[in-house]
């Protein structure tokens, strides 16, 4: 049933992200490679389906959440790609191929990530959502870049790094995780939000909830396949967290604590979509995928 659901919208996001990225062709011909190769990869594209999920379930066309659901994916693709450098995991697999800086070489890789950075806010500012007001569009804008910056994404990977090593709180590590990863997510959902123009009555805080406990539960998750899942079929290195010593859930409650952490997160955020009725059936699904997952 998810399947049904999601995988056009998965499939959508590709083609989207395709057409917005330079051609390889295009000079500099290794640089859009190098974007390409790391953007195109199989990944699962949990962000813009988000992203659709969300303003579809608001009466949303979808035409009119490709920019912002690509832009979503290409900050956090870029952000794949500086996390695997030597310098912060040094890992060698994403996504079930060599890192950026392994298939090219570490420049590039920093590079691609910086030029991806650019491009997510170049296509959200551009002609694809020349069809929203300019307050949103300005709004949509402050979202991400709030959302991946120093006091969202990029701060939570300066504080993940930070953490190498030390004995965290629950709470600490809970802001890690609500920073390097929920960040984004709630992005996702706030940009089809954004994209719907409906008088509410709580329903944007009841999404952001939702929004958040996904986050939190999907990084949690992150975490449990870091020790369960299989390198094959996650497509990462299994156990790159305990070889670098990060805190995580599972090393912090245990692995049956960290699994009723995920399920507790799952049921709140489901309970968050009670108002949208049936329109947010897709979402429902998405956060228990987020939990059953695994990869
Ligand atoms: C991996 O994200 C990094 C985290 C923030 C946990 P995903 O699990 O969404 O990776 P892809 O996009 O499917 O490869
Ligand atoms: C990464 O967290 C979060 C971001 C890339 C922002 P992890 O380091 O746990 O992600 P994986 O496990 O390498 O995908
Ligand atoms: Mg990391
Ligand atoms: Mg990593
Ligand atoms: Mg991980």
């Amino acid at each position: 049933m998810l399947d049904e659901l999601i995988a056009p919208l998965q499939a959508r996001a590709s083609s989207a992200l395709d057409h917005y990225l330079p051609a390889a062709t295009l000079a500099p011909e290794r640089l859009h490679e190098a974007m390409r190769y790391a953007v195109l990869a199989p990944g699962k594209r949990i962000r813009p389906v988000l992203t659709y999920a969300t303003g579809a379930a608001l009466g949303v066309p979808l035409e009119h959440l490709d920019a912002s659901a690509v832009s979503v994916e290409l900050i956090h693709a870029y952000s794949l790609i500086h996390d695997d450098l030597p310098a912060m995991d040094d890992d060698d697999l994403r996504r079930g191929r060599p890192t950026c800086h392994r298939q090219f070489d570490e420049a590039t890789a920093i590079l691609a990530g910086d030029a991806l950075q650019a491009l997510a806010f170049d296509v959200l500012l551009g002609d694809g959502t020349r069809m929203l007001p300019d307050a949103t569009r300005l709004d949509m804008a402050r979202v991400l870049t709030h959302a991946s910056g120093s006091l969202g994404m990029a701060g939570g990977q300066a504080l993940d790094l930070a953490a190498v090593g030390h004995a965290l709180s629950l709470e600490a590590l809970e802001n890690i995780h609500r920073h390097k990863t929920g960040a984004l997510i709630r992005a996702s959902v706030r940009l089809g939000y954004l994209a719907a123009v409906r008088d509410d009555g709580g329903l944007e805080q009841r999404l952001d909830r939702y929004a958040t406990c996904i986050g939190l539960a999907f990084q949690v998750q992150d975490d449990i396949l870091d020790v369960e899942g299989a390198t094959e079929i996650i497509g990462k290195p299994q156990g790159s967290d305990a070889d670098l010593d990060k805190p995580t859930y599972p090393e912090l409650l245990g692995m049956d604590g960290a699994k009723r952490t995920a399920r507790a997160l799952c049921d709140e955020a489901v309970a968050c979509l009670e108002v949208l009725g049936d329109g947010a059936r897709t979402l429902a699904l998405i956060a228990e995928y987020i939990v059953k997952r695994d990869r």
